[in-house]
């Protein structure tokens, strides 16, 4: 892999990505997406990088699936699907195109590669990560079961595939409830978010949810006492909060779900102001699309999903670089665990 110096120069040779008002312009029905929260100087500097990367991505038969925390430019730029990691991982078993760009991060493209392993699956930045996924290995689900033996083993998606493979059923924030109330046991392991465990614990009182103690680093520094004082100043405002916030967090919010669930909650409710209490790209990419709605409030920047920019998914189409490989046998394993969530969540869903 080259360095970032070289990959510009060699980008440079091949496409022209200088700063251009007339690209700006030609793909202005793009930009009207994003119009209020990208002055138009910026577009012209990401404009070119858009063109040529929707240009790349039919020669090499590829697709863009896009997680809802990447920066707009990404998102209504290039994007051929976005969602929230469940509907990510839907989408990556329909996929027919040979090549999958998968802007999120590293987690989110070993789950495409293992739902849909006969695809080139490409990581614009190898190096994305995720707090949650880095804070588990297998001995750390081995260690759960010690501790409470046969109660099966529901894994966060924001695992790496060996710890799915060692887990006996997925969930993402949009389904954990589910999963687990859909279970038999009355006690259940969840792993490795325990700020999305305990407030599953909450929703799901006849269980026994046992966790393990890991966390986001973009939700965890969240606090109930800020949104109380924003609360104070600002009565009139709706506040959404992602279920990986700790549950005081939470209990302040007037809702909480999935990012797909957040949209889907502001969409419907059109609140005068909304607080998202999660990563800053979620309200950049919905302002535009609610002109009704004022997003206020802080908001907390994932430093992995920020990681994936313009210029590194035209390099990985350039280059084909970043392909992820998973062990075959790993690869069944965790197919597996993701398998059984999306089929249990089909039919508590019917
Ligand atoms: P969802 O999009 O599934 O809500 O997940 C949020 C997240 O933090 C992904 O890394
Ligand atoms: Fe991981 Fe949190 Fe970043 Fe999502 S927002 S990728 S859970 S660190």
């Amino acid at each position: 892999m080259l360095d970032q110096t070289a990959i510009a120069e060699t980008l440079g040779a091949h496409y022209d990505l200088a700063p251009s008002l007339e690209v700006a312009d030609r793909l202005g029905d793009i930009y009207t997406r994003m119009r209020r929260v990208m002055p138009p100087g910026d577009w012209a500097v990401h404009a070119p990088y858009v063109e040529a990367i929707n240009r790349l991505k039919k020669e090499r038969n590829a697709v863009i699936l896009a997680h809802n925390y990447m920066t707009p430019d990404i998102y209504h730029g290039i994007a051929d699907v976005v969602g929230d990691s469940l509907q990510l991982a839907i989408e990556a078993t329909k996929v027919e195109a040979d090549v999958i760009v998968q802007c999120g991060v590293h987690f989110m493209a070993e789950t495409s590669k293992i739902l849909n392993p006969s695809k080139t699956v490409l990581i614009p930045d190898m190096e994305a990560g995720c707090s949650l996924a880095e804070g588990i290995t297998p001995e750390g689900i081995a260690e759960m079961r010690r501790r409470y033996p046969g109660a099966p083993v529901v894994t966060y998606v924001n695992t790496s595939a060996e710890v799915k493979a060692a887990s006996d059923i997925c969930c993402t924030s949009s389904n954990a409830a589910q999963i687990v109330a859909g279970l038999e046991a009355d006690t259940v392991i969840m792993a490795p978010d325990k700020y999305l465990a305990q407030n599953v614990a909450m929703q799901v009182p006849d269980k026994q949810v046992v966790w393990y103690d890991g966390s986001c680093i973009v939700h965890e520094r969240f606090t109930a006492q800020e949104l109380r004082e924003f609360r104070g100043w600002q009565p009139d405002t709706r506040i959404i909060a992602h279920p990986e916030c700790p549950p005081d967090v939470v209990a302040e919010a007037d809702f909480s779900g999935s990012t797909a669930g957040i949209i889907d909650y502001v969409t419907r409710e059109q609140p005068e102001k909304a607080l998202l209490v999660t990563e800053c790209s979620m309200a950049s990419n919905i302002s535009d699309a609610l002109p009704g709605i004022e997003f206020v409030g802080p908001c907390n920047m994932c430093p992995h999903m920020k990681k994936i920019t313009l210029e590194k998914v035209l390099w990985s189409l350039h280059s084909m670089e970043g392909a992820v490989e998973v062990d075959a046998q790993v690869a069944e394993g965790a197919r597996q665990a993701v398998q059984r969530m999306i089929d249990l969540s089909r039919r508590l869903r019917a």
